[in-house]
């Protein structure tokens, strides 16, 4: 029997581009976009980036935009860390420090860097209670609804399906209350910080960035499978929006 294929009819917020080139310059106008409306809207735009390959060259690229973009509105933060000291290869404010935060002139203040040199249980106290200041939230409890609202979050996904340091399986899937969380992933043995799917929701905008063939398996899987069994499908921004940009080579499967 002909196999029944069905194309898959892409969702709207899914960008699919040329390549990694085209992906580079739709993140950074989507970046300048947000960072413009924020701004418009309560005078400073909050980010939280995503570490990884896939977005250095996206940074590198933003850098280039010297006079061309509200640096001094602008609030870095990182929604995930690895357990290393800042100047380890492995740590992704390394990697920004690289190719974004030494480049341009973005205010020491505005970085707000994972202290991940304390262990990451102590780290993500100390990570949630600095986001806890910025937002001028109180130390308790937060409810449904109460979470800060990033302006924008770019996430990048495994080819498992993890995104932040949310992996398949890890005890931070099941974190309901916290905002940033030490996380033990099995895979990897080794701890990570992370944000929690409840601050990831909370955002203004959630941007994914995919890129490469390695990638075409996991995006099939993550856009044609029903359900929630990979973590990049329990993202989805309560009042925000959503956008995948996606090359070609990522979505070759779609
Ligand atoms: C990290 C990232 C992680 C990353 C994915 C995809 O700290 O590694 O936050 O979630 O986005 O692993 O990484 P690539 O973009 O390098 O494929």
């Amino acid at each position: 029997m002909a196999e029944n294929i069905t194309r898959l009819r892409k969702p709207d917020y899914l960008m699919v581009v040329t390549d990694v080139n085209a992906l580079n310059r739709a993140a950074v106008d989507e970046i300048k976009t947000a960072a413009e409306a924020a701004i418009r809207e309560h005078g400073r735009f909050s980010i939280a980036l995503s570490g990884g390959n896939t977005p250095r060259a996206v940074y590198a690229l933003l850098a280039e935009n010297k006079d061309d973009f509200p640096w001094a509105k602008t609030f870095f933060f990182f929604g995930d860390e690895r357990s290393v000291p800042p100047d380890h290869p492995d740590s992704n404010y390394r990697m920004v420090h690289e190719v974004l935060f030494s480049r341009a002139p973005v205010p020491a203040a505005n970085i707000f860097r994972v202290s991940a040199e304390l262990g990451a249980a102590k780290a993500a106290e100390q990570y949630e209670s600095v986001v806890r200041e910025f937002f001028k939230l109180p130390p308790a409890k937060l409810q449904p609804g109460q979470f800060p609202r990033f302006d924008l979050i770019l996430l990048g996904m495994g080819d498992e399906g993890h995104t932040a340091s949310l992996f398949p399986g890890s005890p931070a899937m099941a974190e309901t209350s916290r905002l940033v969380v030490s996380n033990w992933v099995e895979k990897l043995n080794s701890d990570r910080i992370t944000f929690t799917f409840p601050l990831i929701n909370s955002a203004g905008e959630v941007l994914f960035l995919v890129a490469g063939a390695g990638k075409a398996e996991i995006v099939k899987e993550v856009f044609v499978t029903e359900g929630e069994n990979y973590p990049v499908q329990r993202v989805h921004p309560l009042h925000g929006r959503l956008l995948w940009i996606v090359d070609q080579a990522a979505a070759s499967l779609l």
